[in-house]
C-alpha cells in the first residue's frame, strides 16, 4: 500500500473509532432503509450519501441499504436513476459495484400490513439481519408519514439491535398538524429515535457558529444587546420553485425556508452557553430561545411573490404564476422578511431581521451582525458600523467589516475587513455535505443537529397566527422581478427598524490558489 493510502486509512480509521466508540461495535450489521426510494429526494441526495459515505470507509463495515416504494423498481434502475447524482470517478468502478452488491428493493404499499412482513421477511434474510441495527428514512410526502410509521413500528422493528427514524420536513403545516404529527410518532418511539432533519444544521458555516462564538474569547462579551444594533439572518435563490411549484405553493417561503432553516440559525446565533455540547444541552438553550419570542407580528413583514422578467437578457425567467403546476392566483409568498425580538436580558429590543426568497439577484446564505455605532464619534460621522458576516454560503466565509487608517499619509477612516475565506485558508480541504454529516449522525445517535419536539413546537408557535392570518385573508405579496433584490418595501422595513445600509462597501472573495 502507498504511503498516501496508508495515510488516509490510518485517518478513517481514527475517525472510525471516534465516530463508533470501540470499533467491534461496528462490527454489528446495519440495515439502511429508503422509504420513497423512487423519489426525487432519494435518488438526488439519499443514495448519493450513503455512496459517499460508503466509499469514505465512514459507515459500519456491515451497512445494508434497502429502497422500498411502490414503483416496480429493480436496483439497477434505482442506480441509473441515482448515477448523475454520484460524483463518480472511473477509480471508483470497483467500489461502486461493491456499494450496489450491498442494495437491495422491495416494492410494496404504504399503508398494508402485508407489504411491511414482506419487508421485515426481507431484513431478516440479510446477513446479521435479525441483529441489525435498523434506521428507517422516510423520503416520502408528509401525508404517508403516519402510516408509515405506524406499519414500521408493528411489523419491521429489530428486537435485538437499536432502530432509529428519520422524518423529513416539513414537520407539519401549523402548530396544531405538527402536535398531532409529534404526539403520533411520540407513540410509537422514543424521542432519543426520532432524527427531524433540517439539512442546514449539517452545514459546516452553521455547525461553526458554536466553535465561533463559544471557543473564542473575544465576541463572548459583544454578543448581546450592548453592542449589537441588529442580525440579518439571508437565505437568497437565484431561481424559481423549477417545476417544484406544486409542491412549494402549498407551502410558500416561511414553511419551506423561514420556520425551519432560518429559525434554527437564529437559535444557534442567538443562545447563551450551553452547559455542555451534548445534544439535550444544546437544545435546551436553543428551546430557551424561541420561548422568550412572541409570534410575529403581521405589521413586520414583507411579502413577496416573483412575477417573469421576459425582457430581460438572456432566457426569459418566468412568473410564479406563470408554473402551469401552479393555481391560478395564488398568494403564495415566495419572498419573505420577517423582524423578531427576543425578549431575554441578552438580546431586548435588538431586530432579528429574517429574510429568504426565491429568483432572487443571487445565492447566498449568511448571519450579519451589524453593531452599533461608535459613541462619541471623533471622526465626523465617517465611520461605519462594523459588521460580522458569517457566510453560509456559497464560499464559506467569515468576515469582519471594521475601519482602518486610510494608508500612507492619509489619517482618515477606511473601512476593510479581516477575512478568514475557507477557500484559502484550508487550501486542499472537501467539505462533505450537509446530509453526510446528519446521515453519519444518525449512525452515531447524535441528535444535536436534529430538531426536538420541543423546539418545534416553539417554532410553529411563533409562526403559526401569521401564517393562518395570512392564508384566511389571502393578503396579496408585493410583486418583484425575478432576478431582482425582492419588493423594496423589504429594505423600508430593514430600514425602519434600525438596519444601516451604508452601501459604501462590498465584500470580495479573496483570490485563491488552486
Ligand atoms: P417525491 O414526490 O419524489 O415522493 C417520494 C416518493 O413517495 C415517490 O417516488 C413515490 O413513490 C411516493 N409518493 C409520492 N406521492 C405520493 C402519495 N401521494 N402517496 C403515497 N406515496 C407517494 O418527494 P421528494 O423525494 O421530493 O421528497 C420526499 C420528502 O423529502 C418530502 O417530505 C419532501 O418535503 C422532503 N424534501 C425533499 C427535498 C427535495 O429536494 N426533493 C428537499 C427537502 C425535503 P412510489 O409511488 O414509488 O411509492
Ligand atoms: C429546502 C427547501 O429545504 O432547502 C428548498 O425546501 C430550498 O426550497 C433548499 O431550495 C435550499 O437548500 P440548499 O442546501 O441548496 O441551500
Amino acid at each position: 500500500m502507498s504511503s498516501e493510502a496508508l495515510n488516509r486509512c490510518e485517518i478513517i480509521g481514527q475517525l472510525r473509532r471516534e465516530l463508533y466508540g470501540d470499533p467491534l461495535s461496528s462490527h454489528k450489521a446495519h440495515i439502511f432503509i429508503i422509504f420513497g426510494a423512487s423519489g426525487d429526494l432519494a435518488k438526488k441526495k439519499i443514495y448519493p450519501t450513503l455512496w459517499w459515505l460508503y466509499r469514505d470507509g465512514l459507515l459500519p463495515n456491515e451497512t445494508y441499504f434497502v429502497g422500498y416504494a411502490r414503483s416496480n423498481l429493480t436496483v439497477p434502475d434505482i442506480k441509473t436513476a441515482c448515477l448523475p447524482h454520484m460524483k463518480i470517478t472511473d477509480a471508483d468502478s470497483d467500489c461502486l459495484a461493491a456499494f450496489f452488491s450491498k442494495n437491495s428493493y422491495i416494492c410494496g404499499s404504504y399503508d398494508d400490513a402485508t407489504s411491511f412482513n414482506k419487508l421485515q421477511v426481507h431484513l431478516l434474510s440479510l446477513p446479521g439481519g435479525a441483529e441489525a441495527n435498523r434506521l428507517f428514512y422516510l423520503a416520502l410526502p408528509p401525508t404517508v408519514y403516519q402510516c408509515v410509521t405506524t406499519n414500521i413500528s408493528a411489523h419491521c422493528i429489530s428486537h435485538k439491535g437499536w432502530n432509529r427514524v428519520i422524518v423529513e420536513k416539513p414537520f407539519g403545516r401549523d402548530l396544531q398538524s405538527s402536535q398531532e404529527l409529534s404526539c403520533h410518532l411520540s407513540s410509537l418511539f422514543k424521542e432519543d429515535q426520532i432524527f427531524r432533519i433540517d439539512h442546514y444544521l449539517g452545514k459546516e458555516m452553521v455547525q461553526n457558529l458554536m466553535v465561533l462564538r463559544f471557543g473564542n474569547r473575544i465576541f463572548g462579551p459583544i454578543w448581546n444587546r450592548n453592542s449589537v444594533s441588529c442580525v440579518v439572518l439571508t437565505f437568497k435563490e437565484l431561481f424559481g420553485t423549477h417545476g417544484r411549484g406544486g409542491y412549494f405553493d402549498d407551502f410558500g417561503i416561511i414553511r419551506d425556508v423561514m420556520q425551519n432553516h432560518l429559525l434554527q440559525i437564529l437559535c444557534l446565533v442567538a443562545m447563551d452557553t450551553p452547559a455542555s455540547t451534548n445534544s439535550d444541552d444544546v437544545r435546551d438553550e436553543k428551546v430557551k430561545v424561541l420561548k422568550r419570542m412572541a409570534p410575529v407580528s403581521s405589521a413586520d413583514v414583507v411579502l413577496g411573490q416573483y412575477v417573469g422578467d421576459v425582457k430581460g437578457e438572456g432566457q426569459a425567467r418566468f412568473g410564479y404564476l406563470d408554473d402551469p403546476t401552479v393555481p391560478a392566483g395564488s398568494c403564495t409568498p415566495t419572498f419573505a422578511t420577517a423582524v423578531v425580538y427576543i425578549q431575554n436580558e441578552r438580546w431586548d429590543g435588538v431586530p432579528f431581521i429574517l429574510r429568504c426568497g426565491k429568483a432572487l439577484n443571487e445565492r447566498k446564505a449568511e448571519v450579519r451582525l451589524q453593531f452599533t455605532d461608535v459613541p462619541g464619534d471623533i471622526f465626523g460621522g465617517r465611520c461605519q458600523r462594523n459588521e460580522l458576516v458569517m457566510r453560509v454560503q456559497p464560499d464559506e466565509a467569515i468576515y469582519l467589516k471594521m475601519m482602518t487608517k486610510r494608508p500612507g499619509v492619509y489619517f482618515s477612516p477606511e473601512e476593510t475587513e479581516l477575512d478568514f475565506t475557507y477557500k484559502s485558508r484550508y487550501k486542499n480541504v472537501e467539505l462533505p455535505d450537509a446530509y453526510e454529516r446528519l446521515i453519519l449522525d444518525v449512525f452515531c445517535g447524535n441528535q444535536m443537529h436534529f430538531v426536538r419536539s420541543d423546539e418545534l413546537r416553539e417554532a410553529w408557535r411563533i409562526f403559526t397566527p401569521l401564517l393562518h392570518k395570512i392564508e384566511q385573508e389571502k393578503t396579496a405579496p408585493l410583486s418583484y422581478t425575478y432576478g431582482s433584490r425582492g419588493p423594496i418595501e423589504a429594505y423600508d422595513l430593514m430600514r425602519r427598524v434600525g438596519f444601516h445600509y451604508g452601501g459604501t462597501y462590498k465584500w470580495v472573495q479573496p483570490h485563491y490558489a488552486t
